[in-house]
């Protein structure tokens, strides 16, 4: 077991670190010589895209947030309204499906139970089934009409990492695809955004690289803490959910996620002297509205971590910490910072003497309902 950890103390830690090449294959496998995307097991022509009109998400735990992600790329490229939730919720209500709907379902394992039981039910409405999976020939790819692998290679730590972040570069090439399938973006804008994309492990190395240290302090800070809370708007919202989920899962320490606007609807209560609020603020149209929201916290005693681009860096002057990150794209931002969640989460677990790998009470993959 030790000879596959490659160095690393644990898996997760080399998960972590494998996500710029794993993102790297995962991109550069799905770009022909002329530059431009195919994907391969995916036959969904312009006419199919034409007549979609609704698409749902579906999915658990962090591949939900993958799918979260998903849904803001598929209404922004494809102008189409999409619906992100989770298997075990979307199973039991009531759903206007049928055959110009697409259902995408998206599991690292291709096994989860209430997933892979939502997709059938999709499926015998008539819907088209197309399903992001990292494992070839698993039961949802099987069953799905178009499947896109991702190429994270095996996951073991139980706690999702380069899954996660490979899953939304399937969501960034899909969109990007379909889009320009449809004619709902320009061409200039695919190249531009394509070109980004391409550059983003390089960017994700460095941030790596910078950002370690940095996180094992935070980890230190927070260790002890009874709670500890996320905070974004937006896409920051749902690398928020994500940051939460790695954290409590593997720390044991009571993590939520807070979509920041809503704060002073009922969260802001639960703000005491010294409690953790990380706060991503990436994203450039509402980044004043996060900076309101995080010196509303540090009013109220919060210890603040605020996690943004390199070029903010006024948001020094109010957080206790600040990580900053390479820049890129608003849409690639949540790439970027959701390593420095993992990473806090790896370190918190490690300085608490968890069994960072295979915590307590969670599975890998859950084949029950
Ligand atoms: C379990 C794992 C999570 C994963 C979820 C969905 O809870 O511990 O890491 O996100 O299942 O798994 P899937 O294989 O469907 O992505």
């Amino acid at each position: 077991e030790s000879a596959s950890k490659e160095g690393y103390a644990h898996f997760m830690l080399k998960e972590i670190y494998q996500q710029p090449t794993a993102i790297r294959d995962t991109v550069e496998r799905r770009i022909d010589e002329k530059g431009n995307i195919v994907l391969e097991n995916i036959s969904i022509t312009k006419e199919v895209l034409e007549k979609i009109n609704k698409i749902y998400i579906v999915a658990c735990g962090t591949a939900y947030h993958a799918g979260l992600i998903g849904k803001y790329l598929f209404q922004t490229f494809l102008k189409v309204d999409t619906i992100a939730d989770i298997a075990s919720e979307f199973r039991y209500s009531e759903h206007n499906i049928d055959e110009n709907t697409l259902v995408v379902i998206v599991s690292q394992s291709g096994e989860t139970a209430d997933t892979l039981q939502a997709l059938k039910d999709a499926k015998e409405k008539g819907a088209r089934i197309l399903s992001i999976t990292n494992v070839v020939g698993s039961s949802i790819a099987r069953e799905s009409d178009d499947v896109f692998y991702t190429w994270a290679g095996p996951e073991i730590a139980v706690a999702s990492t380069k899954a996660y972040t490979t899953q939304l570069v399937a969501f960034y090439l899909m969109a990007l695809h379909f889009g320009r399938l449809k004619n709902t973006i320009e061409l200039t804008c695919y190249e531009e955004i394509l070109n980004e994309l391409r550059t983003l492990p390089e960017k994700l190395q460095i941030t790596l690289s910078e950002c370690d240290k940095k996180a094992k302090n935070i980890s230190e800070t927070i260790k002890d803490k009874q709670s500890v809370f996320y905070l974004g708007r937006g896409l920051d919202y749902y690398t928020a959910l994500e940051g939460a989920l790695k954290l409590k899962e593997i720390s044991y320490i009571h993590t939520e996620a807070f979509p920041a606007g809503e704060l002073k609807h009922g969260s802001i209560a639960l703000i005491e002297e010294g409690t953790p609020v990380i706060a991503f603020a990436t994203q450039s149209l509402i980044y004043d509205k996060i900076v309101s929201n995080i010196k509303e916290v540090k009013a109220r005693g919060a210890y603040v971590v605020g996690v943004t681009r390199k070029k903010n860096e006024d948001l020094k002057e109010i957080c206790d910490e600040v990580v900053l990150l390479e820049e890129s794209f608003n849409i690639f931002m949540p790439l970027i910072s959701v390593v420095v969640a993992q990473l806090i989460s790896y370190y918190t677990a490690l300085l608490k003497g968890n069994d960072v790998d295979k915590p307590r009470n969670l599975a890998k993959s859950v084949t029950v309902e």
